[in-house]
């Protein structure tokens, strides 16, 4: 069975027990700030899990691909050091909301395992929750009691928390588990050791490969448990591991998921699998990370230094780190292996084959970066290493490697692991704050427990897009603290305000608590709550309230993202239909537009992008909305969607003419077109490899940046007492200008010279040594420099003493080009009179006086001392 097959045979199974298939989501949350990627397949689910939600279907099933790189679930350390972990992995599963639970969970799972993959019963270990005094729960005896229908006790084994309480995170929907494990090893083995022995103990070939979690509570932040209102199944296997059981291999890394990848790596490397362990680490490395960066960047996110994008720029970094050291290759080659990635994984995800080109050069620009420091970078960490006193590599070190060779910190502690150092990384966390603090960067937030005052239910009710305000009553709220700052979320029943997403920034405005004014300073969405953001409460939280959004932001805000609409649709027309977004950001002021294209925009595009733009603004078209539309119709309408975007059955889909923009949208827009005024591009540049950027303004800021540069070419007009042509006019001055710096440093070489020509007018011997000593006119103090250094070349055993007066100010300069004297020295000794502090070394000083009254003293000193 192919992984093709057992993915579709484990998808029919569940579709043929009533439940509904639902298609994973992109790995990477755009809007989600508490969860950077997917890293289970229950993660969509979880605002259902809590009653947040409404489920749409009361069971589901997927395959879900998860990223297990941060957090509470992370196997970066383990993958390919073992033969069956990975950052990336599919998991294949099916749920229950408030539907079935225990019973029905097991035995469905029992069936699909033996029945349809033929798995050996004999084989099978499961494993059962032990109960924990903390938290206040027995062992699950009914779990345990289930099993019994199908193994004997001897295959069911309790285990503790750690193994058999499942949790989504340090809060959130958690609940006992049960897992299933499969023993591949052969009789003999068997044999000899006992299979229940090895269950959780880290054995290769007993190994787990189904989770079924019965989420019965919700961890809050104050680590109580609350049950839940509804219990829920969720269970999770990972097809890898699956096609490793069913493929009779030896490792994941053995299945049709990895080969083809491995094989082309070791023909890259010239090198064999299976030959020699530290290689075959390498190419599981990069197999595996390799995958990760491709699925992450094909979900919308790109390699750079903060959250997701750190995240997969440190995987990146890990694996050509692996195949510099350990492969022997030292030029970008993981871009060269994307082709066959994709060849590999596109029946089942389509979205990396579009994106190709755009993969492949982003991979290219961050492999060529890293390289560049990659080797310098290792021979800084091998200097640390020779030079420890004991086997920790200090903070400080760390951090350098980190800060100026671009070594993630991961990298850093495998390095030393595998020289068998520690690394001090809690030293490079504090030079990593104390960078922080320097860049004012955002300390991290602690939330407090939510505080019920109309209800628990955070579910409110958004009605945005047909008031501006309403009638509302507060139903929680919990408090913030951010270093010494303190701020409240508030969750209203019903609220005009939009919560910052799909690039649109959150709505500001007030609630007016009775008579008390708060002011709302952002508006943001979490676990799918529409959250207010203020900075204090009003003394009675139970009164009711009207929520006011402030409607002028709100206008041009809308306006804004009209703008990025037709900006969108204009960019297909005139560049062509590969334009994808990849980054939006708008605001009452300006809007922001990321795209892939693969050359810098031409003056002429860009014009014909907002004459074709101000076209649709003038036409005044109305803006059509469908609410609630099947997703599927929307999708037949071609409307636009959204890379790394997640979408619900029922769509919002916002037109402006049928025949030019479409697109599936939760923002808010202008009623008409021609609301926009004006739309004008103010900037254009390159974010990475194959991305552009837009930046642009529309209506009252549109007209402000033409009045403003039309003033300010006013003023250059002016200034070149109005031309004709200000350009050629320019362009003439530029050439004269060019034209009078040549004469001018023709004259200063001459002036210079004739300087020269004065002090060595002056020059003096005495005994063995050339001596001057006089005064000079100079226009810069470099001068002093220009003129002495020719004659410190010329002549051997000289001491120069020069005095200038530069902007009213005293200076001596002093040279030597007599090793038995010191220029610094003679300085000093003639610093008292013009009180000057001095700068320089031994051939050459300066004394920056400030009494220019006394430099005549001090020249007649100096003459007294060297000259008579
Ligand atoms: N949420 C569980 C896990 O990730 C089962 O899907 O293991």
């Amino acid at each position: 069975m192919n992984i093709a097959t057992i993915r579709r045979k484990f998808i029919t199974f569940f579709e043929q027990k009533g439940h509904t298939f639902v298609p994973g989501v992109p790995i990477i949350q755009q809007d989600n700030p508490s969860l950077l990627f997917i890293n289970a397949g229950m993660n969509p689910f979880s605002n259902i899990f809590l009653g947040n939600e409404k489920p749409s279907v009361p069971r589901a099933v997927n395959s879900q691909p998860c990223l297990r790189v941060t957090g509470k679930h992370n196997d970066l350390e383990e993958v390919g050091i073992d033969t069956y972990h990975h950052t990336l992995f599919e998991m294949l599963g099916n749920w229950s909301f408030g539907d079935y639970f225990k019973k029905e969970a097991i035995a469905n799972a029992w069936e699909l395992i033996t029945e349809i993959y033929k798995i050996p019963k004999e084989n099978i270990y499961v494993t059962v929750f032990e109960g924990d005094k903390e938290d206040g729960l027995d062992a699950d005896k009914e779990t345990f009691d289930l099993w019994k229908n199908y193994v004997s006790d001897k295959h069911i084994l309790y285990a503790n928390k750690k193994d058999n309480f499942w949790e989504m995170g340090a809060t959130g929907p958690c609940g006992p588990c049960t897992e299933i494990h499969v023993d591949l090893r052969n009789k003999k083995e068997k044999k000899a050791q006992p299979g229940h022995t090895l269950v959780n103990n880290d054995h290769p070939q007993v190994i787990e490969i189904w989770n079924l979690v019965f989420i019965q509570y919700h961890r809050q932040a104050n680590g109580n448990l609350s049950p839940l209102p509804k219990c829920h199944v969720d269970t999770g296997m990972g097809l890898e591991r699956l096609a490793m059981v069913l493929q009779g291999k030896k490792a994941t890394y053995d299945t049709d998921a990895f080969q083809p990848l491995i094989q082309a790596i070791a023909t890259l490397a010239d090198t064999a699998y299976g030959q020699n362990e530290k290689k075959d680490i390498a190419l599981r490395v990069v197999a595996d990370h390799l995958r990760a960066i491709t699925f992450a960047i094909a979900d919308g996110a790109s390699p750079s230094n903060q959250q997701a994008g750190y995240v997969i720029r440190r995987l990146l970094r890990r694996a050509v780190r692996y195949a510099y050291q350990y492969l022997d290759l030292k030029e970008p080659f993981l871009h060269t292996l994307v082709p066959t990635l994709i060849e590999n994984m596109q029946d089942a995800y389509p979205q990396l084959a579009t994106q190709q080109p755009l993969l492949s050069k982003l991979i290219l620009q961050e492999e060529t970066n890293f390289l560049r420091t990659l080797a310098q970078g290792l021979r800084r960490f091998e200097h640390f290493r020779t030079h420890l006193q004991n086997k920790t590599l200090g903070g400080k070190e760390a951090f350098q490697l980190y800060d100026t060779y671009g070594f993630p910190l991961d990298l850093t502690v495998l390095l030393a692991q595998e020289q068998g150092l520690h690394v001090d990384t809690e030293g490079f966390q504090q030079e990593m704050t104390q960078q922080k603090n320097r860049s004012k960067q955002v300390a991290e937030k602690n939330y407090g427990d939510w505080q019920k005052v109309h209800s628990d239910k955070k579910k409110s009710h958004f009605v945005g897009y047909d008031q501006l305000d309403t009638m509302s009553l507060l139903l929680t709220y919990r408090m913030v603290q951010q270093q010494e700052k303190t701020q409240y979320q508030l969750v209203l029943d019903q609220t005009p305000f939009y919560p910052q997403g799909g690039g649109q920034v959150g709505d500001t405005g007030y609630l007016l608590f009775g008579n008390e004014k708060v002011a709302i300073l952002d508006t943001r969405k979490e676990e799918g709550m529409i959250i207010h953001i203020s900075n204090h409460l009003p003394k009675d939280l139970h009164s009711p309230i009207q929520a006011v959004i402030d409607q002028e932001k709100r206008r041009s805000t809308a306006n804004n993202h009209t703008a990025t609409h037709l900006l969108e649709a204009a960019l297909k027309h005139i560049l062509g239909k590969h334009v994808a977004q990849r980054g939006s950001y708008l605001d009452a002021q300006r809007l922001r537009f990321d795209f892939t294209h693969p050359e810098k925009l031409t003056t002429e595009q860009c014009e014909a992008i907002e004459a074709l733009v101000n076209e649709k603004i003038r036409a005044n078209i109305p803006r059509i909305e469908e609410r609630d539309l099947p997703f599927s119709q929307a999708q037949a309408k071609g409307a636009t969607t959204l890379i790394g975007e997640t979408y619900g059955e029922k769509v919002r889909v916002i037109t402006f003419d049928p025949s030019f923009s479409i697109a599936l949208c939760g923002g808010t827009h202008a009623n008409a077109t021609g609301q926009l005024g004006f739309f004008k591009i103010i900037s254009t540049a390159s974010v990475a490899a194959g991305i552009r950027r837009i930046e642009a303004v529309t209506a009252q800021e549109a007209e402000k940046w033409v009045r403003h540069t039309h003033r300010k070419m006013t003023q250059i007009a002016t200034l070149l007492r109005q031309p004709q042509d200000v350009v050629h006019a320019i362009e003439n001055l530029q050439k004269a200008y060019k034209k009078e710096q040549k004469t001018v440093a023709q004259y200063q070489k001459k002036a210079l010279q004739q300087i020269r020509q004065t002090i060595e007018s002056h020059i003096q011997t005495k005994g063995k040594q050339t001596i001057a000593i006089t005064q000079i006119e100079i226009e810069t103090v470099e001068d002093f420099r220009k003129v002495m250094r020719p004659l410190h070349q010329q002549y051997d055993n000289l001491i120069l003493i020069l005095a200038a007066k530069v902007d009213n100010k005293p200076y001596i300069a002093t040279m030597v080009s007599d090793p038995s004297h010191d220029a610094k020295k003679i300085a000093q000794e003639l610093s008292a009179p013009i009180q000057g502090q001095v700068n320089g070394q031994a051939t050459f000083a300066i004394i920056h006086g400030t009494k220019i009254e006394g430099l005549s003293k001090a020249m007649a000193a100096a003459k007294k001392k060297y000259l008579s």
